[in-house]
């Protein structure tokens, strides 16, 4: 579901041109034909000499008697171009991260600059939720899924022996509705609520404003001679707290951690299966300025994700895959949860939809 709305920001990718890298040898950066339009780099039937070239180079060029160098077709865009251009101004950040870089990217840093990069990512300026928005989640259908996730919660906080000070962290609330309701269907059990301090884990200031509103926030005066200011949620007089990750949430407390469909959300590397091993699919700009799929001509730090992954499986089924995709930031976000956890004690509630297995190719929704 989010991955899809990648499209709707920017349609980079949606042509399915998922090329190989121009071998190194051949300076005279041609265009090579596309392979499918499911954007899977399948060697096509009859590859035309250049893909044929390019992947023999990568195995090591055959020595040859003349070397000609055809620089004619040299993709060498002028750096201060007068042409008025109609790209956003996330597509120009992109393509100077990339020019910058003198290469393509990962499609972990091409999503992380789309979903949220501070100036103009998907999720910062704008709530996306909704029958207006881009996408619906669970807890924008019905109440009843964060009242569901409070009994759950309730139900942990029981026995962990309902400990009178407990951190509940959120991570990517969206518009703050699940919060909303599981605050809303526990305010009965006050012991409960009187033990909440929430921590809101969100990159978003937009979706940070719209969170403030949804659970009735109101500036409450620390102590009688402070003048330091904290919200407070009007519905359950619980104070409130804003993040950007979750290490910047304080430890010390007993601990629930929610989160729904926020490692969705998270970026992934791409590799594919090719004659010289396992590839990175990385992102880089076309002649005609743009976005192109090409393979690393590298082994690229990520693989050691990868080969990770392929650990927790059995080699019958890696064996079975030509793609496989990665998310090394939900593998780090995991071990600092059960860290967190073991150490100040509590519990998570993880919540994602999607296959429970090797995932081959979840960005082949956008089109
Ligand atoms: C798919 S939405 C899910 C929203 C909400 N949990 C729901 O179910 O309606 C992902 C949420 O995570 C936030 N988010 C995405 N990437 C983030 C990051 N790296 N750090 C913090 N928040 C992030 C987004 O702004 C958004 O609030």
């Amino acid at each position: 579901m989010l991955r899809r709305s990648l499209s709707r920001l920017s349609p980079l990718l949606s042509n399915g041109a998922l090329r190989p890298l121009p071998p190194l040898s051949s300076l005279s950066l041609r265009p090579l034909r596309l392979s499918s339009s499911s954007q899977t780099l399948n060697p096509p039937t009859t590859p035309p000499p250049q893909e044929d070239d390019a992947i023999n180079d990568l195995e090591g060029p055959a020595p040859r008697m003349t070397v000609s160098i055809d620089r004619s077709g040299l993709h060498n865009p002028p750096e201060h171009s007068h042409e008025a251009s109609s790209d956003s101004e996330l597509v120009k950040h992109l393509k100077s991260i990339i020019r910058f870089r003198g290469g393509p990217i990962s499609v972990a840093e091409y999503m992380e600059e789309v979903l949220t990069n501070p100036h103009s990512g998907f999720y910062i300026n704008r709530d996306v939720f909704g029958a207006s928005g881009d996408f619906v989640t669970s807890p924008e259908v019905s109440q009843m899924f964060g009242e569901m996730v409070g009994v759950w919660t309730m139900c942990l906080w029981e026995q962990m022996g309902q400990p009178e000070n407990v951190n509940l962290i959120e991570l990517g609330p969206g518009r703050g509705t699940l919060m909303a309701d599981l605050l809303r269907g526990s305010s009965k059990f006050v012991n409960f609520t009187k033990s909440l301090n929430i921590h809101l884990v969100e990159c978003s200031p937009a979706l940070q404003k719209v969170q403030y509103n949804t659970l009735k926030c109101a500036e409450d005066v620390l102590g009688e001679e402070s003048s330091t200011k904290r919200p407070i949620s009007g519905i359950s007089g619980a104070p409130v707290h804003w993040h950007a990750a979750l290490e910047q949430v304080p430890s010390g407390l007993p601990t629930i951690i929610l989160a729904h469909e926020f490692y969705d959300a998270l970026p992934i590397h791409q590799f594919q299966k090719t004659s010289r091993g396992w590839c990175e699919k990385m992102i880089d700009v076309s002649e005609d300025s743009s976005f192109q799929f090409v393979l690393s001509r590298h082994p690229s730090p990520s693989l050691l994700y990868l080969s990770k992954r392929c650990k927790w499986a059995s080699a019958a089924e890696v064996e079975q895959f030509e793609h496989i995709e990665v998310c090394p930031k939900a593998m780090e976000l995991t071990e600092q949860i059960a860290k967190r956890i073991s150490l100040d004690g509590g519990g998570a509630l993880i919540i994602d939809y999607g296959k429970n297995g090797i995932v081959s190719d979840s960005l082949q929704i956008i089109g």
